[in-house]
């Protein structure tokens, strides 16, 4: 028997091209478990209207939960008509069981069934995304935990500027990937209306009852309001693929930093062995591929995302055949995110952190600001201050010394008041210990804030 879902009106067999240009089973075989779910699912909602028999209805969940296992155990055996997910799962279910499975898919396209396998498989995606960016933060958070106080230049333009510690820097890096977790979530919900029941595009005339499906497929919340769009809409893959793509770029920000850091110049971290590989030629070499990938696959977290937008683009209402594209660049982004996620988060876990390399890489002009707020607290106008703190720089230019090393007569030359109590500002705990608004590199605000994450998190 053919098991063409639509043979009936052709006199000439698919060009082999054709049909190789065609098939997307090799694809979206990975949505044989939630094609299954829908099913089974629409089996029932089938009998409820008296569309097939009970025992009916159970003959074909029987055997639908058969092939359901031998996709999960790997003996599920293709053969070449499979065109997609959907003929290869009714297929093997009419040689399971029988003239039956013919019924299954009354009142329902494979548009409205692709459109829920989707969301179902999206919704399950996310929420594994959401899982591992959770698991990167909590690393994170132990790194910020033990380096609390610990002192590290903060870049801005990549020149140094100010101390903070690495602890903060670890918070910046959570901050990101909980704004990730949320629009995960935030994008789920809105995956969560069901399109089946939509029929090819106008909706079902054989009497199915949406509402109950919902009940049946609990990940969905409630059931689409019009059909035409309910077969149409990929907005959910779009949304995720945006919200892999930005937390692709937050990863390769968070890879490039360590990129640096673990150089030679910098130093201030040592990647684990087991997250770094060696050179083919320079047996010296120690190379941070683990963030090179990390900071190289957001590309093409990107690259999907436009893919699909491209897609999506002047396509007329309702379903056409170029949205079968959503599935590639959706498995592709998942699969390159989910392993970066948990590579990333290893890789922080497992980091060491240089302290006394990070305090040799302060120098005094980071304190230039510190000496500024000195003077505004001798009354000096921030913006005075600013102009005479930047002489009291040049001056120590050229001179070749350090800020700390300016004799007191440079300092008393721009404000007479100044006495040997302003070297105290040469100090960089002190200066961390007191950028202690809320959210500010001060210890305890770093500690404040684990305690906050913690609670979170955990
Ligand atoms: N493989 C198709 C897809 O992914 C399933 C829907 C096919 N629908 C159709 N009318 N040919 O979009």
């Amino acid at each position: 028997m053919d098991h063409k879902l639509w043979g009936g009106r052709f006199e000439e067999p698919t060009a082999e091209t054709m049909r190789r240009y065609n098939d997307s089973f090799r694809f979206d075989r990975r949505l044989a478990d939630v094609d299954i779910a829908g099913s089974i699912a629409w089996a029932n909602a089938l009998e409820e209207a008296s569309l097939i028999s009970a025992e009916e209805c159970e003959r074909l969940e029987q055997g639908l939960e058969l092939v359901r296992r031998e996709f999960a155990d790997g003996s599920f055996a293709a053969i070449e008509g499979d065109e997609d997910i959907h003929t290869a799962v009714e297929r093997r279910l009419h040689d399971l069981v029988g003239e039956v499975a013919l019924k299954l898919h009354t009142g329902r396209s494979r548009n409205d069934q692709v459109a829920t396998d989707m969301r179902l498989f999206a919704i399950a995606a996310a929420r594994e995304v959401g899982e591992r960016l959770k698991a990167l933060q909590l690393a994170l958070l132990e790194q910020a935990e033990e380096h609390a106080a610990t002192l590290m230049p903060g870049y801005t333009h990549l020149q140094r500027a100010q101390p903070i510690t690495l602890g903060h820097w670890c918070l910046a890096y959570i901050e990101m990937f909980e704004r990730d977790r949320q629009r995960v979530e935030d994008a789920t919900a809105r995956a969560r209306t069901l399109p089946l029941g939509s029929g090819a595009l106008a909706g079902n005339s054989l009497g199915v009852e949406r509402e109950r499906l919902t009940e049946a497929l609990d990940e969905f919340d409630a059931v689409a309001g019009n059909s035409l769009d309910a077969v149409s809409d990929r907005d959910f893959v779009a949304e995720l693929l945006f919200v892999f793509a930005l937390t692709g770029v937050h990863l390769s920000r968070l890879a490039e930093d360590l990129v640096l850091y673990s150089s030679a110049e910098f130093g201030f971290i040592e990647l684990a062995d087991a997250y770094s590989t060696g050179s083919s030629l320079m047996p010296q070499k120690k190379n941070p591929d683990s963030m090179e990938l990390l900071r190289g696959k957001s590309g093409r977290l990107i690259g999907n995302l436009v893919t699909l937008l491209t897609v999506l683009k002047g396509l007329p209402m309702t379903y056409n055949k170029d949205m079968q594209e959503d599935k590639e660049p959706f498995f592709d982004s998942l699969d390159t995110l989910d392993l970066g996620l948990q590579v990333a988060a290893a890789a922080v876990a497992t980091m060491h952190a240089r302290p006394e390399r990070m305090l040799a890489a302060l120098d005094d002009a980071m304190l230039a600001t510190d000496l500024a707020d000195d003077l505004v607290r001798l009354g000096v106008p921030f913006r005075e201050a600013h102009g005479k703190v930047g002489r009291l720089v040049r001056r120590a230019l050229e001179l070749r010394v350090t800020l700390r090393q300016l004799p007191l007569v440079e300092y008393q030359a721009v404000q007479p008041e100044i006495d040997e109590e302003v070297y105290a500002v040469f100090d960089f705990a002190r200066s961390a210990a007191r950028k202690d608004s809320l959210g500010g590199t001060a210890p305890q605000r770093v500690l404040e804030q684990c305690v906050r994450w913690r609670d979170l998190l955990d």
